[in-house]
């Protein structure tokens, strides 16, 4: 499809980003009439970051489904919608076009009917990269269910804190998931979960690894054997159906500075309508394009722009199901050859780890299909921009750098591909609609240019986080009650002479390991469930893969013996509470951490000991004991 909101040139650009200032209710709503509404919305925005509350196209009603499929059905149905590309490189892709699309998400449906799902209720989603992840989101969606994702790499202990706090009485997964060589056993995992979980009714298992598992009677249904009973039934139409504007469409959880991650909700049309507008956007999407995001779908990235957005645009996105150095380093720029790939967005990890195997892997590939690169997920240093820019893009693509949040539901910094100038290691610009500002630790506005502080965003865009679930007070104070009428984003940002953006790193305890977000307290949390622990800290430093590592300061009730083995146990410990993801890099036994008088960890010592930088210590007579900087220098693992 084509839209009249795609800006084309530069000046385009500009004109777009003032009217969406001047006149934000107007530019939105020209932008909203381009998609399909079963009723027009009666005023365009009501606000306030107090509370918050914010509400986007009052009382317009509308089927996400409809403008992902039906719309796109009678011109371009034999279109692919989606192209899965799956682990093992011997076996056989798989394409769906938009009429295979509506009409598997429309069995699925019925069998979510058919199990008794209702508009409002939460599913969970934890299933591998196969094409019936979408269609069960889209599913979904469909009947209003509210789906929360859950990616594939969290614990049982993390599905089953996820699924109460939801309230989650389905659950949709797979037997297991093929990953690089191994097998993840899904459903297992699941069923740890459900131990602790017995409000779930239903658990609907989908077959694509074969491995053994257990089915419990009256609980546990095969995915292709409900589809059977669906297609005896003669394939009814479900009715796709209505939802308000501001009705949530997915709940997402993330990570932030407590414990306990929190269950982002995003609604129906705002996200849709803000998702759908970065996305052709950002990327210059122009029919007929195969656009790739290497994100997994259990994160943010995926959700926007494989599925939503992508759909939305009655584009054609590629997914693919295995790891980008798997069986090969090569594995990536075959998928872009083979499936004449045009645009990439990947994470700056993954261009670093292809990186880190030289040129080798790029002999006889031609990526001469690519048109427009992108990354996302962490800052980018500069010479793995200049890697991707050289080696992947031939210095023909332009490279976006796309700066957004889980919280924000799609890309709210970038350049604009061939439309607004890139810098290395820049998100540059903010998209129209965008407002950002700097502010210093009071709050005050940090005017002008060639300046840094905390980046926030003064005005709503249509898919801000509406709500963390079952706790508005913990959206208030996470987001808007640092600096008052502001979302706060967590990170730093830098704004350089021109007015670019670039974003230095979050602010908060919040680290981004691979593109991940983790707190640091979920993962003390974690160490200190381990027996004998005491106490823990947890900070970043800098790592050359990962973007930033994970180390971990540890007081036992004794000195380990055999550090080597407690230490592997701890890091068992963590892998059960959470999950492989938020495994320690590095884990040091200490005897006391810096603290103040008033106990508070000094964490900004245990930085600078981390990155290894003793002589950047600073003052330490503030210290309860002062001694204990040294003890630690001197074990720096
Ligand atoms: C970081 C991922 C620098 C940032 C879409 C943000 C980035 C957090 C970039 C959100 C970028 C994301 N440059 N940093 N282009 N993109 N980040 O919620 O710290 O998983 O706050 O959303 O990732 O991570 P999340």
């Amino acid at each position: 499809m084509s839209f009249a909101f795609q800006v084309k040139n530069f000046d385009e650009y500009k004109q777009a980003y003032e009217k969406s200032v001047a006149d934000p209710e107007q530019f939105w709503s020209d932008v909203a009439e381009e998609f399909v509404w079963r009723r027009k919305w009666d005023s365009v925005l009501e606000w306030n970051f107090t509370q918050p509350d914010v509400k986007w196209f009052i009382n317009g009603k509308l089927n996400i489904t409809e403008n992902c499929l039906d719309r796109h059905l009678a011109k371009h149905g034999e279109q692919p919608a989606i192209i899965w590309e799956p682990n093992d490189p011997n076996e056989q892709h798989k394409v769906i076009t938009y009429n295979e699309l509506h009409f598997k998400v429309n069995q699925f449906a019925n069998v979510l009917k058919n199990n008794g799902v209702k508009k409002g209720d939460r599913i969970c989603i934890y299933m591998g990269m196969v094409p019936e992840l979408p269609i069960a989101m889209l599913a979904c969606a469909r009947v209003g269910a509210i789906h929360s994702v859950i990616f594939g790499g969290f614990s049982a202990q993390s599905i089953s804190d996820r699924l109460k706090d939801a309230g989650a009485e389905f659950i949709i997964t797979c037997d297991g998931a093929f990953r690089g060589g191994k097998d993840i056993a899904l459903k297992a995992i699941i069923d740890d979960a459900l131990v602790a979980c017995d409000f779930v009714k239903t658990v609907i298992v989908y077959n694509r690894t074969s491995i053994p598992v257990s089915m419990i009677k009256g609980r546990d249904v095969w995915w292709h054997e409900e589809i059977e009973k669906v297609e005896a039934q003669g394939n009814p139409v479900v009715h796709a159906e209505e939802m308000d504007a501001e009705d949530p469409l997915f709940i997402l959880y993330t990570s932030g500075s407590t414990g306990k991650p929190k269950g982002v909700v995003h609604s129906s049309a705002g996200y849709m309508v803000y998702a759908t507008y970065s996305f052709v956007n950002v990327f210059q999407y122009q029919p007929g394009d195969i656009h790739f995001c290497t994100a997994d779908i259990g994160w943010i990235t995926g959700h926007s722009y494989i599925v939503y957005s992508v759909l939305c645009a009655g584009g054609t996105s590629l997914m693919y199901e295995g790891l980008p150095t798997w069986p090969d380093a090569g594995r990536l720029w075959d998928i872009v050859d083979k499936h004449k790939v045009n645009i990439l967005y990947t994470a700056p990890t993954a261009i670093r780890s292809l990186m880190a195997y030289g040129l080798n892997p790029l002999e006889g590939k031609k990526l001469d299909t690519l048109k427009v690169l992108g990354t996302v997920g962490e800052p980018i240093n500069e010479e793995a921009w200049h890697w991707y820019d050289e080696h992947i893009g031939k210095k023909r693509c332009p490279v976006v750098d796309t700066w957004w949040q889980t919280e924000t539901g799609g890309i709210m910094l970038s350049n604009l591909a061939g439309v607004t100038p890139s810098k290395p290691s820049y998100a540059t610009l903010p998209l129209p609609g965008i407002q950002p500002m700097l502010v210093d630790e009071q709050g005050k506005e940090i005017m002008g240019n060639d300046v840094s502080g905390n980046l926030c965003i003064r005005f709503p865009w249509p898919s801000i986080i509406r709500t963390t679930y079952g706790d508005h007070e913990r959206c208030r104070l996470n987001y808007f009650a640092a600096y008052s009428n502001l979302y706060f984003t967590g990170d730093g940002c830098y704004r350089d002479a021109q007015g670019n953006y670039r974003i230095t790193g979050r602010v908060d305890d919040v680290l981004n390991v691979s593109g991940h977000r983790i707190g640091t307290a979920e993962v003390e949390n974690a160490i200190n469930m381990h027996t004998g622990v005491l106490e823990s800290a947890v900070v970043g430093y800098p790592h050359d893969l990962k973007g930033q590592g994970i180390y971990a300061f540890v007081i036992m009730e004794q000195l380990p013996e055999d550090a080597q083995n407690m230490r592997a146990d701890i890091l068992q410990t963590v892998n059960r509470v959470i999950g492989p993801i938020a495994r320690p890099d590095k884990i040091q036994f200490v005897t006391g951490l810096p603290k103040t008088r008033s106990g508070k960890i000094m964490r900004r010592i245990l930085r600078k000991i981390a990155e290894g930088e003793m002589s950047a210590i600073g003052d330490t007579t503030t210290l309860l004991d002062p001694a204990v900087v040294e003890d630690i220098k001197n074990g720096r693992v």
